[in-house]
């Protein structure tokens, strides 16, 4: 400090005033560094489905800028595992992981309850995502597994944090998929009543491979109608606080864990168009889309858009559909039992 200050006596010194304003300008660079470093230190990040893909890329981004991060998983030892192999997450320190069923209503009320009320939550990441072909399957709760985890559980992680946290980002991780109209080899998502939806039958003339594809486009489609509504409820509501609510696709994924009941043979071709499709740039990796997918969220000044390529684009016709979204809210609130912001 004392030579700081015998160099300012000579700020007549057209060098040493440089030399003053440099190592000046370097503390203020480095009080700027350290402040945003505390900053996000303070803030509590959840990501779902923490222990893989673009989850695990994204809560390693997050911790990379110092954020403090609950990797919110359902399985704490296989999450241990993967983050442990995951070699750069060993010398993070501020994250937690935490025990969480989406598909199961209790294991989401403890969660919530396990969280302390003076936590600063700043995010909530939708990341968690399942589909499987073939014999349907249920949530412990009693309804088909891609729409009770995807959809279902999502909501009522979202609807408990909100009832204790002022929560400042919401991001649902979405997909291309939920376009009916889009131009995938994949079923098209077909907007059903929510009993339909929850408790789908066997259809006859279709396949169970399709008819599962078309549980998982249908997810993200009500995950579109019902973030958009939210947003539309928040800002009636006039609140002290600002939530931002967006939905973001993160772009194909080749080679993350989503296609894991694939059979070997479907595997391994998705393994060799990823090959080819990143060579063309039309497929990315879990680290590139989890890097997008923090930059975007920490960005955005916007409520209730969807998100390609970091551009915000209109969704299709079916997701604005405000009629069909007062049902499935209705309808989501009569399964969850819970009612939230009624008005
Ligand atoms: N891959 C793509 O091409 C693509 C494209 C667009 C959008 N997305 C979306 O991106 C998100 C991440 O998927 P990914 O590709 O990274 O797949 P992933 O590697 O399979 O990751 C999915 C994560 O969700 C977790 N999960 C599944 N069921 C859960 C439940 N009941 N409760 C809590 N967590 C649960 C999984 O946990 P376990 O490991 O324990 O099963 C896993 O951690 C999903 O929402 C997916 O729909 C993916």
């Amino acid at each position: 400090m004392k030579k700081l200050t015998a160099k300012f006596d000579n700020s007549t010194d057209d060098l040493n005033f440089q030399l003053q304003f440099g190592i000046l300008e370097n503390i203020s660079h480095s009080l700027k560094v350290e402040f945003t470093v505390i900053k996000n230190k303070m803030k509590t990040n959840f990501v779902t489905g923490a222990n893989s893909g673009l989850g695990l890329w994204t809560s390693k981004c997050l911790l990379d800028l110092n954020y403090t991060v609950i990797m919110a998983c359902r399985n704490i030892e296989k999450a241990q595992k993967s983050i442990d192999s995951f070699l750069k997450f060993k010398i993070k320190k501020n994250y937690v992981v935490k025990i969480l069923d989406l598909g199961n209503f209790d294991s989401i009320r403890s969660f919530v309850k396990g969280i302390s009320k003076h936590e600063n939550i700043w995010r909530l990441n939708c990341n968690a995502g399942l589909s499987y072909t073939e014999t349907f399957r249920n949530t412990k709760n009693g309804m088909e597994k891609i729409f009770g985890t995807n959809y279902i559980g999502h909501l009522l992680l979202k609807n408990l944090l909100l009832e204790r946290f002022k929560l400042k980002r919401i991001v649902f991780i979405a997909s291309s998929l939920h376009d009916p109209k889009n131009k995938s080899p994949f079923a098209p998502a077909v907007f059903r009543e929510i009993n339909e939806l929850a408790y789908p039958k066997e259809n006859p003339d279709s396949t169970l491979k399709k008819q599962c594809e078309e549980f998982y486009a249908t997810s993200k489609l009500c995950m579109l109608l019902f973030a958009y509504k939210l947003n539309r409820r928040l800002k009636h509501k006039n609140l002290s606080y600002k939530t931002f609510i967006n939905a973001i696709n993160s772009g194909l994924m080749l080679t993350t864990n989503l296609g894991r009941t694939h059979k070997f043979g479907e595997n391994l071709y998705r393994s060799l168009l990823d090959f080819i499709f990143k060579i063309i740039g039309f497929s990315n990796n879990p680290k590139s889309s989890g890097r997008s997918v923090v930059k975007l969220t920490n960005a955005v000044t916007t409520s209730g858009k969807y998100y390609e390529k970091g551009r915000p684009v209109p969704s299709p016709i079916d997701s604005y559909d405000r009629v069909k979204a007062i049902r499935l809210w209705e309808g989501s609130e009569a399964i969850i039992g819970s009612k939230f912001l009624s008005k």
